[in-house]
């Protein structure tokens, strides 16, 4: 069985660069790849904006954070990210043909050991994974927002994902001190977004529908039933576009998945994209 020692992860967003974060923490050497130094300075400002506040937290040693940042480097070269990866983790935007072509080149760059991953919330593993040639060793690692503080990650194993894949996958996830839950099947919005995103247009349409307030809706959320934040707070954080597209891609997979609610299209399409843009249900 492969030994991680080297991950690379595509994307330097909100999930890609805390994923690289919290593999450098568990002690691996990482690589942020992606498509302009730009991105890349401002995803190692986040970085080390998060690894400070950790540090004022007590949850790490301000003498680790410097041994943390030596072990990440980052490039815009496709072809560097791969050298010595035993495991690379996509986070780029979430478009199936950007994904496939992304993975088509690597699986031509990339040593034929090396195993792939995808962050993807709810596009098919199993497809993404015919652009490759190593199907056994690709699968979907999925992290929730933020990564750094988000203690659940789902593993999702495509239809010819090797036994070996899965309990590498599992191990890494593990060695990062997260709980993995593992897909059974590669459905629609897998487990999490499969119950998230549905809840929020049952939610919205609480609201427009059945004359609930945001505010009472959000507090029965968190009040009652027991969430961090109530669930436009969640929706808010977690970004409306996000939300938009991922219920576009659940419905396409599975017209039954959820009721979508033409107040998050509406959202959507006047850019009020929650936190992100200053405006967004609340
Ligand atoms: N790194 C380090 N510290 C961070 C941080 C980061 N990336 N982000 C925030 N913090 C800090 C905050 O600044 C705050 O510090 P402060 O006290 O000095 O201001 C501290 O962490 C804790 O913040 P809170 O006091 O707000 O602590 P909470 O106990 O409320 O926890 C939370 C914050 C973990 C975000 C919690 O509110 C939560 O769990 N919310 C739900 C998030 C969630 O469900 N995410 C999933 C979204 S869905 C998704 O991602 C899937 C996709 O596929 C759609």
């Amino acid at each position: 069985m492969v030994r991680i020692k080297k991950v690379s992860v595509l994307g330097s967003g909100v999930m890609g660069h805390g994923i690289a974060q919290i593999s450098a923490m568990a002690g691996y050497h990482v690589t942020i790849r992606d498509i302009d130094q730009a991105f890349l300075d401002k995803a190692m400002d986040k970085i080390k904006w998060s690894l400070s506040k950790m540090v004022e937290k007590g949850k790490i040693a301000s003498s680790d954070m410097q041994s943390i940042l030596s072990r990440i480097t980052t490039t815009v070269s496709l072809k560097d990210a791969v050298v010595d990866a035993d495991l690379i983790i996509e986070a780029i935007p979430e478009d199936m043909r950007l994904k496939k072509d992304t993975f088509s080149e690597l699986d031509r760059l990339a040593d034929p050991r090396t195993i792939f991953a995808s962050n993807t919330s709810t596009l098919p593993i199993t497809e993404i994974a015919t652009a490759t040639s190593r199907e056994d060793r690709f699968i979907g690692i999925h992290f929730f927002n933020p990564p750094q503080l988000m203690q659940l990650v789902e593993v999702i194993p495509g239809a010819k994902t090797s036994k070996d894949t899965v309990s590498i996958a599992l191990e890494y996830v593990k060695s990062l001190s997260k709980e993995p839950i593992l897909c059974r099947k590669d459905v629609a919005g897998f487990i999490v977004n499969r119950i998230f995103i549905p809840l929020v247009h049952e939610a919205a349409w609480e609201m427009l529908e059945d004359k609930a307030s945001m505010r009472a809706i959000d507090a029965a959320f968190k009040f009652k039933l027991g969430f961090p934040m109530g669930i436009f707070e969640l929706a808010d954080y977690t970004g409306l576009d996000v939300i938009y597209k991922a219920s576009k891609e659940m419905l396409a997979r599975d017209s039954k998945v959820l009721n979508p609610c033409p107040l998050i299209e509406d959202l959507y399409s006047k850019g009020f994209y929650g936190q992100k843009t200053g405006k967004g249900v609340l």
